[in-house]
């Protein structure tokens, strides 16, 4: 087999700026120790996320000046309709300005005090929308999936035995959605089978409640299951995105991850009474329903990357740089969750730097070494983003990993790129013993990932 090349050629660059590594101990001081806080002008390969950080095509920005801006029924809205519905199957398309949004509109409705929403693993902001209602995010993942080191091909899978187990014990009236996110990005970007998206529609069925999917990363989920799942590999994408769909009653998506967008999200639903509530909902906080909180040309954009996402070739190049950079690691004995995901690296911090403990943050220390030496910009999944205090004793209760995630953009990094940010983990990785635990000097009351401020413990 040849070397899996870009499928595309590069008509427009954009210079990344050089700094010596003294320049970024010092960017790096003034920022606190927090990456979040560096200007982004003064990182060389920003892996932060894979969120609206995509290159757009010719056709994508060729789309910007079709663009029609009318307030009510614009063209591009009837485009961008068309192009979720071709993918999805779902009758009603509410567009949000991004996944959040969607979120926020789709619970507000559903959710409330007493409510719970189980999913295979909430993202953030997912989690975050449902609680502030009142209601309960509840993560029912499989048990490979929570073992970094542990190799399966669908680790993203529900635990169909504890969604069974959850609904007899809360209660059918109290659960107004099952959820289940392609691919699971809080647990490493891996993908959800077709078998395991059909058994939770079962169970849906049989108890009468409404299936969600949170679809952000759905292509690259569909050529998983190309790739893995026994009946597939003949099937189109676009075939294995309309059955992943079918099962569903819904989706909220970020179309700044699998429309290959900078900005943009959808709700989509098949239950005209929901929809109608959505709709009035999204007048008062995005906009009227045919631009939803985006400008025309935004929907464009989003209609286009809709169809190049599904294209074969771009996913194989998409998966297999990831799959690239993870193969590059382990080779080198760099322990990172395995198999690598479809939009993102995950370092298993606890197992770089063994010998840091998590309440001195050993995601943070690499991510710090990481711009320190090689100007990579990462970010710390563990216990500075998701460490709760202990409210009697006021001790750190870690979650269960401490991950550093490299997220690729799309279409926005060559093989070098890769070769580069490997060669950069590795010596960071060889560098190991010398790394130092961090602390915290200040922290918001909420997110404090965001803008805690650190120093290295001496
Ligand atoms: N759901 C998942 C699975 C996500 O990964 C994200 C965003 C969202 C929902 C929210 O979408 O940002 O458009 O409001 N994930 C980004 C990330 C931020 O870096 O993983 P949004």
């Amino acid at each position: 087999m040849k070397t899996i090349i870009e499928p595309f050629k590069i008509k427009s660059v954009e210079p990344i700026r050089f700094t010596s590594k003294e320049e970024r101990k010092k960017i790096l001081i003034d920022a606190g120790y927090n990456p979040f806080l560096i200007h982004a002008d003064d990182v060389l390969i920003d892996l932060l996320t894979d969120s609206g950080t995509s290159a757009m095509s010719a056709k994508q920005w060729a789309g910007i000046m079709e663009g029609d801006e009318s307030y009510a029924g614009s063209k591009s809205f009837y485009r961008f309709e068309s192009a979720v519905k071709n993918i999805t199957g779902h009758q009603y398309i509410i567009p949000t300005h991004q996944g959040r949004a969607a979120e926020k509109i789709l619970f507000s409705i559903t959710g409330g005090e007493g409510k719970y929403i189980p999913n295979n693993t909430h993202f953030d902001t997912t989690r975050a929308n449902i609680e502030f209602t009142g209601a309960e995010a509840v993560d029912l993942l499989n048990e490979t999936g929570k073992h970094p080191e542990q190799k399966a091909d669908f680790k993203g899978d529900m635990d169909i035995d504890a969604l069974v187990k959850f609904i007899d014990e809360t209660g059918v009236k109290n659960i107004p959605m099952v959820m289940l996110t392609i691919t699971n990005n809080s647990g490493g970007g891996q993908p959800v089978s077709m078998k395991n998206i059909k058994e939770v529609r079962q169970i849906c069925d049989k108890y009468g409640i409404p299936m969600f999917l949170d679809a952000c990363r759905f292509a690259e989920n569909a050529y998983f299951i190309k790739k893995r799942e026994p009946g597939y590999s003949d099937k189109s994408i676009i075939e294995i995105c309309r059955e992943m769909f079918s099962y569903s009653d819904g989706a909220t998506m970020s179309a700044k991850k699998d429309a290959l967008v900078n900005i943009g999200g959808f709700l989509s639903l098949n239950n005209e009474e929901l929809a109608t509530k959505c709709r009035n909902l999204l007048i008062v906080t995005e906009g009227f329903p045919t631009y939803g909180g985006l400008a025309g040309r935004d929907l464009e954009a989003v209609a286009q990357g809709l169809e190049e996402v599904v294209d074969e070739h771009y996913l194989q190049y998409r998966i297999r740089s990831t799959e690239y950079l993870g193969e590059k690691l382990v080779a080198n004995g760099v322990p990172i969750i395995e198999p690598p995901g479809g939009h993102a690296i995950y370092i298993d911090a606890k197992r770089f730097l063994s010998h840091i403990p998590p309440h001195q943050y050993p995601g943070q220390s690499i991510v710090c070494e990481l711009y320190i030496d090689g100007g990579v910009r990462t970010v710390e999944i563990g216990s500075v983003m998701f460490g709760k205090y202990d409210k009697k004793t006021g001790e750190l209760i870690p979650p269960p990993m401490e991950l550093v995630r490299l997220a690729i953009p799309r279409r926005v990094y060559t093989q070098s790129h890769i070769d580069y940010v490997s060669e950069v983990v590795i010596e960071a990785f060889k560098n190991r013993e010398k790394l130092k635990g961090m602390e915290i000097t200040y922290e918001a009351p909420m997110l404090r990932h965001f803008t805690a401020r650190f120093r290295p413990i001496d």
